[in-house]
């Protein structure tokens, strides 16, 4: 995780994202996201999670990928990086080696992801660079239409 990384973070999220054009919108059954903004190895995202069922939770990581997530809406339970509680307004630095998950959200969440990319040009959802359990089967429908590294990596389900 660089510093570059969480100080662009901050300014995103004092000052907003670029929002002249979505790029793509993803649909996650449980999870939806918006791509917002990509310029050169950054991806700006907006992530909205609908309240959690314990079939959702799997410990996950983005191989590829720094992120700097900030809490918009809702509290989030984290496991990984020090386990915190996530409340509106609370930031999180996950790299791309943490293994991570989110907990019960009664309400569900927002949060803004602010992605670094490593070793390719952001093409995709953070979710689909993912290496773990999928959390829904319009997930695992993605992973496997979508040139994700999950396929190649990941044991847990085979197809
Ligand atoms: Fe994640």
């Amino acid at each position: 995780m660089t510093p570059e990384l969480e100080a662009r973070s901050k300014l995103i999220v004092e000052h907003g994202p670029n929002l002249q054009k979505a790029i793509a919108v993803y649909d996650f059954g449980s999870m939806l996201s918006m791509v917002i903004d990509r310029q050169n190895d950054i991806q700006v995202e907006l992530f909205m999670v609908h309240k959690s069922t314990p079939e959702m939770r799997g410990f996950h990581r983005h191989p590829d990928v720094d992120t700097v997530d900030t809490v918009l809406y809702g509290e989030i339970p984290f496991y990984g990086c020090g386990n915190p509680k996530l409340k509106a307004g609370d930031s999180i630095a996950i790299d791309r080696m943490d293994w991570h998950m989110t907990g019960e959200m009664p309400v569900g969440a927002t949060f803004l992801s602010v992605q670094q990319w490593f070793g390719r040009e952001p093409n995709t959802s953070l979710a689909l660079n993912w290496e773990g359990k999928p959390f829904s089967s319009q997930h695992f429908y993605l992973l496997r239409k979508d040139p994700s590294l999950w396929v190649k990596k990941t044991s847990i389900l085979k197809h």
